[in-house]
């Protein structure tokens, strides 16, 4: 398997490293402390095509492959983790769902808007009751002849607040379990569905994440997307491209982690000597460099097998499971290197710790990817 970058992969990393340098990078902390990323920055990402990156050309996005898909989620992250979810939500668990399970009808009303960033896509699975457990999920919809009518709540919704369409699992026959996982498409305007509270988070604060209420909300019958009890293989599979895009995030974060613990080593005088200096710094650098290494070659080998069109379930899994985890010890180890700095806002790697912990929570906890991954070795 080959891991060198090809030159349509560089060309878009150097794009997207470019745009998280130069735009991403000096914004990062004050969206962080508004809660917010400015309109014109989203309206920048779309300029140049990152909503369109799993859109099919035909459709007036870049069509991507996996590996070069995965290339610009990581400096994307590197540059802002709370931008890059909204870009990995839209573009590896939506666009490329709809892209893949789509009627042409809905692929010809959703993908072009959704390439050229004006529409925003939002993928609804958990609920206040349902989050690792997904297939139990309750949200309720009962065929009412020419539509559906929907009735619960939905949780943690990356987007949803100013996402047009939203991917929305539902329950559409209580005693068949997974088997009875319905997917929806579900415009904003809909009557009866509304957005609910923003969550106050630890990290990504930047990151709009939102409640979804359905109150007796009519969904054409238009709007199923795959087939009736299809939705949670359609949840499953897109969370494996999903988890790609997680675990890039992770290697991104962990990446300006160690740039920052770096550059802070080189510039910090303790004892007459350089922090670079000591030995005890050293080691934890370089275990910061070699793991950051091993996750990202991971990323790469799933992203490879998935664009190969080969199952890349259990690799997902693992390169989501690791590179969330030694992300973390990343962040932990490049604040512990800052010290008393590392503690304090006016340095990034106080909120890289605080946005790199929720990679081993969503598109499924560590505890999930080892489950997946056990499974696959058990046979
Ligand atoms: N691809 C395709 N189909 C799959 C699949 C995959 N990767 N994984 C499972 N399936 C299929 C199975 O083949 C099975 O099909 P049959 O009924 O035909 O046999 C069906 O789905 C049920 O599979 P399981 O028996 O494995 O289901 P389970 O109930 O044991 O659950 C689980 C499996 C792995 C625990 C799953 O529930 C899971 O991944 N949970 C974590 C949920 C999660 O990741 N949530 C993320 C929320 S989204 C988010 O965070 C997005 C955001 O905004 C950032």
């Amino acid at each position: 398997m080959d891991f060198e970058p090809t030159e349509s992969m560089q060309m878009l990393r150097d794009a997207a490293r470019q745009f998280a340098e130069k735009r991403l990078k000096p914004g990062a902390q004050e969206w962080d402390e508004k809660e917010a990323i400015p309109d014109a920055v989203y309206k920048e990402a779309a300029e140049l095509g990152f909503f369109g990156l799993s859109v099919p050309e035909q459709f007036g996005g870049l069509g991507v492959d996996a590996p070069a898909y995965a290339v610009a989620m990581e400096e994307l992250a590197r540059g802002s983790a709370a931008l890059q979810v909204c870009v990995t939500v839209h573009n590896s668990l939506v666009a490329a769902a709809i892209a893949k399970h789509g009627t042409d009808e809905q692929k010809n009303k959703y993908l072009p808007k959704m390439a050229a960033g004006d529409w925003v896509g939002a993928y609804s699975l958990s609920e206040p009751g349902s989050g690792t457990d997904a297939g139990s999920l309750s949200t309720a919809a009962v065929d009412q002849g020419d539509h559906w009518l929907v009735n619960g709540t939905k949780s943690w919704v990356t987007n949803g607040g100013f996402a047009s369409v939203y991917l929305v699992f539902v329950s559409t026959n209580k005693d068949a379990g997974s088997r009875g996982i319905t997917c929806l498409l579900v415009d904003k305007a809909t009557p009866g569905f509304s957005v609910g509270k923003k969550e106050k988070k630890m990290g990504l604060r930047a990151s709009d994440t939102r409640e979804l209420i359905f109150q007796n909300a009519k969904i054409p019958k238009s709007a199923l997307l795959g087939q009736v009890g299809g939705g949670f293989k359609i949840a499953m599979s897109q969370l494996d491209s999903g988890r790609i895009g997680i675990a890039a995030q992770a290697v991104g974060i962990a990446q300006a982690a160690l740039e920052e613990a770096v550059a802070y080593a080189k510039e910090r005088k303790q004892f007459g000597k350089k922090l670079s200096e000591f030995q005890l710094t050293q080691a934890k650098l370089a275990d910061m460099a070699t793991n950051i290494d091993a996750a990202r070659l991971l990323v790469w080998r799933a992203a490879a097998l998935m664009g190969r069109g080969d199952k890349c379930t259990k690799e997902a899994s693992m390169a989501k499971s690791f590179a969330s985890r030694i992300a973390n010890k990343a962040c932990y180890d490049a604040v512990q290197i800052h010290g008393g700095n590392g503690f304090v806002r006016e340095f990034p790697v106080e909120r890289f710790f605080r946005d790199v912990r929720v990679t081993e929570i969503y598109e499924g906890t560590t505890e999930i990817q080892a489950l997946i991954v056990a499974r696959e070795v058990l046979g």
